[in-house]
């Protein structure tokens, strides 16, 4: 079978197929991706020249493009993880997120149903725990939370699950939504906060904290994500909505004393110095306060359970930014840079 994985260079798309393409080889991946600052090819240097992994560069915002390549390639399966994905770059410039998160799914799905005949195929949209806005204090997303986005890319990720669910049930398309929590681990950009904070944390900078560091954030480790998108797909029901999340809940401030912490026994680097770097910002504009999923759903249909502690899943992390400096200050000059010195100032 041909699986297009769309977004295979950014960072839960490389681990989604370093995972797939050596463990199931009678399958070919097709990754495609517009190569955005977000990707990075390198991170695929281990599945490079397998039989079964092709590379496509293409904007799926450009219909022609995406039904060149369902031309091209007739995948039954599309696993589409590709989007703009940082919430204070959709508060800095919203349209780049309409066009990849709105008008690339659209294509995508309109590709399907060119292609596919009823009962055939399997959209498979990766989403976000974002769509639903914003817990107080107390309660969980389950899979029927009203959506209630609060930034322009929580929005955009909406709208695109919205479609999904148009196209089930107007085009009766085979598909399948997951909504996960945050991710952390390997290849993730160092503009997301573990990430970030790692960076700084070895280079001494200071650690910006927006607002007062309270809110809180549901941590799942990457692999986690990538195994549940795998269940789902496999043994998922169509047309449902699965909730993905790893109950590691944490304020802000919380998870950057572990990686204080952690950073500290894993290069001697004295604690008290690292803790000096903490520096309060000022806060997001209209910052969700807490996320948290109930994952029943997923844990009592299919069986998933995610393998990482947060714990284990942090040192993981922190080992794997310290042994790969190089990709971190790589992926952290050119293009990003700039957006950097020009969005973020002194920081
Ligand atoms: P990322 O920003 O690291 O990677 C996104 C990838 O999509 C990049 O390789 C980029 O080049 C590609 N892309 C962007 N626009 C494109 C376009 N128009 N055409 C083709 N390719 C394009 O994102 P990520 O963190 O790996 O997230 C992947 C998916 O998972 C996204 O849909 C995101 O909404 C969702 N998600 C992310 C998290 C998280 O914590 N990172 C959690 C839940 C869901
Ligand atoms: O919940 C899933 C979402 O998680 C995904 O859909 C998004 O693609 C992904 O980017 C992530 O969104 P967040 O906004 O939660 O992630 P981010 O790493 O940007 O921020 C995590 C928390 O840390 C958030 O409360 C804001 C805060 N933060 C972030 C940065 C970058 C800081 O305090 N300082 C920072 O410098």
């Amino acid at each position: 079978m041909n699986i297009l994985v769309t977004g295979g260079a950014g960072f839960i798309g490389s681990n989604f197929l370093l995972l797939s393409v050596p463990r199931r080889t009678d399958h070919t991946f097709i990754n495609v991706d517009a190569l955005t600052y977000a990707a990075n090819l390198k991170n695929l240097v281990a599945i490079e020249g397998r039989p079964n992994y092709v590379f496509e560069r293409a904007d799926i915002a450009d219909a022609d493009a995406v039904m060149a390549l369902f031309d091209k390639y007739g995948p039954e399966l599309v696993v589409h993880f590709a989007a703009e994905s940082h919430v204070d770059r959709s508060i800095k410039g919203p349209r780049a997120f309409l066009r990849a998160n709105v008008e690339g799914t659209y294509n995508l799905l309109e590709a399907c149903r060119a292609t596919w005949s009823p009962g055939h195929g399997l959209f498979h949209h990766v989403s976000t725990d974002e769509v639903f806005g914003s817990l107080g204090p107390t309660g969980y997303f389950t899979e029927q939370t009203p959506y209630d986005p609060s930034s322009p890319y929580s929005a955009s990720k909406a709208a695109s699950d919205h479609l999904v669910r148009a196209w089930i049930r107007t085009f009766g398309l085979r598909a399948k939504i997951t909504n996960c929590s945050n991710n952390y681990g390997p290849f993730q950009f160092p503009e997301k906060l573990i990430p970030l904070m790692i960076a700084n944390l070895l280079e001494r900078k200071p650690l910006p904290v927006y607002g007062k560091g309270e809110n809180v954030r549901s941590w799942l480790y990457v692999t986690d994500h990538c195994e549940a998108i795998w269940a789902v797909i496999e043994n998922g029901r169509p047309g449902e909505t699965y909730n993905i999340g790893g109950g590691n809940e944490l304020r802000n401030i919380d998870v950057i004393h572990q990686l204080i912490r952690i950073v500290a026994e894993e290069t001697g680097a004295e604690r008290a110095e690292l803790e000096r770097l903490i520096t309060y910002v000022t806060d997001r504009p209209g910052h969700d306060l807490r996320y948290a999923i109930d994952a029943t759903k997923i844990r009592t249909e299919l069986g998933w359970v995610p393998k990482e502690s947060f714990e284990t899943g942090l040192r993981k992390t922190v080992r794997w930014y310290l042994a790969n400096k190089a990709w971190s200050d790589e992926v952290r000059s050119g293009e990003y840079r700039t957006w950097i010195e020009q969005n973020y100032g002194a920081r």
